[in-house]
């Protein structure tokens, strides 16, 4: 069966509830596109857990500050197609946003605390969006599965969070963050650093690797594993500018002092045209 392109909600909406009628399960990969190996993990991984695959490509404008990078965010959509259409998807939906937005749309899904902490003190609008295009999606496709990569961690448990308030019947699944060889996390994002950036990069993953580290021989205190990155990267990474470094619990995305229960690292840093986020499990 070749990969089918739909660019209507509708025809999404009569193309998932045609597979479950057939008894098919459906499994869903939200992406915003420019695919790289990340994205490719998520469809592989979509492929092994539901009998059907959708794939939506949308640069969702409503997750953008006024300051930040919606026209300039990259795009191809050929060899995206392509991609999907190697790895799997059995349709792609790639609407226009005024398929998924209507001129006079005026209704918003946000789970406002999780939303403000971490990325969201510089983004604050940005997870009212992303659970905004999500919802509609979910409702649309009505799918079993939805796949998201674990390297954006807060928005995933903001996700996790809205499916469970709202009872949305769909099951969330994180994929494992997939590296460059030099360990900087792979995200579309990358193309916007200079060579001299790109080859600093690896030092944020090498910095939540040496907290991780510390963790394993024994410090649970927060603010000494904080300091000790810190420290780090004021000599490795001297291009990068911090947004912040914290430690949360993994699901709350709250704060914590010690180590104890699952606790995820978390980190957004500025290199020149780039925000990078990257996190990585404590425990
Ligand atoms: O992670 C992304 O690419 C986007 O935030 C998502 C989940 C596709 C929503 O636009």
């Amino acid at each position: 069966m070749d990969m089918q392109i739909l660019s209507t909600a509708n025809a999404l909406a009569d193309c998932c509830r045609s597979w479950h009628r057939e008894g098919k399960t459906i499994a869903l990969v939200p992406t915003m596109g420019y695919y790289h190996e990340g994205h490719m993990a998520l469809m592989d991984k979509a492929r092994t857990l539901a009998d059907r695959v959708v794939v939506s490509l949308f640069v969702n404008p409503t997750q953008f500050g006024p300051n930040e990078d919606y026209q300039s965010y990259p795009r191809d959509m050929e060899r995206d197609t392509a991609i999907a259409r190697k790895h799997g998807a059995d349709a792609l939906f790639a609407p226009t946003p005024s398929e998924l937005y209507a001129p006079d749309a005026g209704t918003w899904v946000e789970v406002p605390e999780m939303g403000q902490l971490l990325c969201g003190v510089s983004r604050p609008i940005h997870f009212r969006g992303v659970c905004t295009v999500c919802s509609k999606l979910f409702m649309l496709s009505q799918a079993d599965y939805a796949l998201f990569g674990n390297k954006d961690w807060q928005q995933q448990a903001i996700i996790r969070r809205m499916v469970r308030d709202l009872f949305i019947p769909v099951t969330i699944v994180g994929v494992p963050i997939v590296r460059a060889e030099d360990g900087l996390a792979l995200s579309s994002r990358n193309v916007y650093l200079t060579e001299e950036e790109r080859a600093q990069a690896p030092e944020i993953y090498k910095g939540l690797v040496y907290a991780k580290t510390m963790v394993e021989h024994g410090e649970t205190r927060a603010s000494v594993l904080r300091e000790a990155v810190l420290r780090r990267w004021s000599s490795t990474l001297p291009l990068g500018r911090l947004d912040y470094l914290q430690v949360i619990d993994s699901a709350s995305l709250e704060q914590i002092e010690d180590v104890c229960g699952p606790a995820t690292m978390a980190c957004a840093i500025r290199m020149g045209k780039a925000r990078l986020i990257d996190n990585i499990q404590l425990r």
